[in-house]
């Protein structure tokens, strides 16, 4: 399939490697090209962009949003929140019309310094003002509530834990599934939460994962949840 991702930093790198391995044609949307491509400066991987791309160099490009969406069937948003807006309005609604967009995004605000806090929030989620601003793509929220490195290798916590899905077009859901399937997700560990105003709630663990970060001194977990058998409810 062809699959353009929204971003360059940790997501996107580890998202467009894992798309790349299982065997689609990828490329990166990003703000600008050339500036993208000589990125030298070392990001939190401890690599900088140069260095990580350049065993794909001849498999994965790196394109404008809007080349990058008008050649994909399918497009993940792994920009920051405060510019994923930005993005899909570079990128241009004809572009993204029909598409399915798998929003990986947090509304993450850094403003007041760390812990950042969200904006939007209860009452609204990054993934509906998307979702509203472009009423014919087709938005899932996914993969938001847990490291880059795990949302494509779950097995780097042992066990059954989860993954959330919201949206408000079943087919587009299971374009989603089918993903996280290929990324050795479980079916059985996918929580599809519902419509996309659910997003609200998985947008809602990043002040509570992000305590947890602090607490455990690693990033490598995630969130399983353990339901009573029927006759304990
Ligand atoms: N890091 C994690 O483990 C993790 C886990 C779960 C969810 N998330 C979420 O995933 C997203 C990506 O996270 P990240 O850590 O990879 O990197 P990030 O630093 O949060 O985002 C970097 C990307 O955002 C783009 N961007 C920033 N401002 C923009 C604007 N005004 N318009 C368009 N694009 C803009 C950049 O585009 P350029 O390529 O043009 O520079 C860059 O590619 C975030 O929303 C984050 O909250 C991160």
């Amino acid at each position: 399939m062809n699959i353009a991702v929204f971003g360059t930093g940790m997501v996107g790198q580890s998202i467009a490697a894992k798309l790349e391995q299982t065997g689609h044609s990828v490329s990166f949307g990003t703000r600008d090209v050339l500036k993208t491509l000589n990125r030298t400066e070392k990001d939190r991987t401890g690599k900088s962009f140069t260095e990580w791309y350049e065993p794909f160099k001849s498999t994965i490009r790196v394109l404008s949003f809007a080349d990058a969406a008008s050649q994909a069937e399918l497009i993940f948003n792994c920009t920051s929140g405060e510019g994923s807006l930005d993005a899909l309005r570079d990128a241009g609604k004809e572009n993204l019309k029909g598409k399915v967009l798998l929003d990986v995004a947090n509304p993450l605000k850094f403003s007041k310094g760390s812990p950042p806090f969200l904006d939007p929030c209860n009452t609204d989620s990054l993934a509906e003002s998307l979702q509203r601003s472009f009423s014919e793509l087709r938005v899932v929220k996914t993969l938001n509530t847990m490291n880059a490195l795990l949302m494509v290798n779950p097995t780097l916590v042992p066990g059954d834990h989860n993954v959330f899905l919201s949206g408000n077009d079943p087919a587009a859901k299971l374009s989603a599934v089918a993903v996280l399937k290929s990324f050795g997700w479980k079916e059985s560990n996918i929580i599809d939460l519902g419509d996309i105003t659910t997003a609200r709630g998985t947008e809602q663990l990043l002040p509570i994962w992000l305590r947890l970060w602090g607490k455990l001194q690693t990033p490598m977990f995630n969130f399983q949840i353990v339901v009573a058998p029927p006759q304990m409810r």
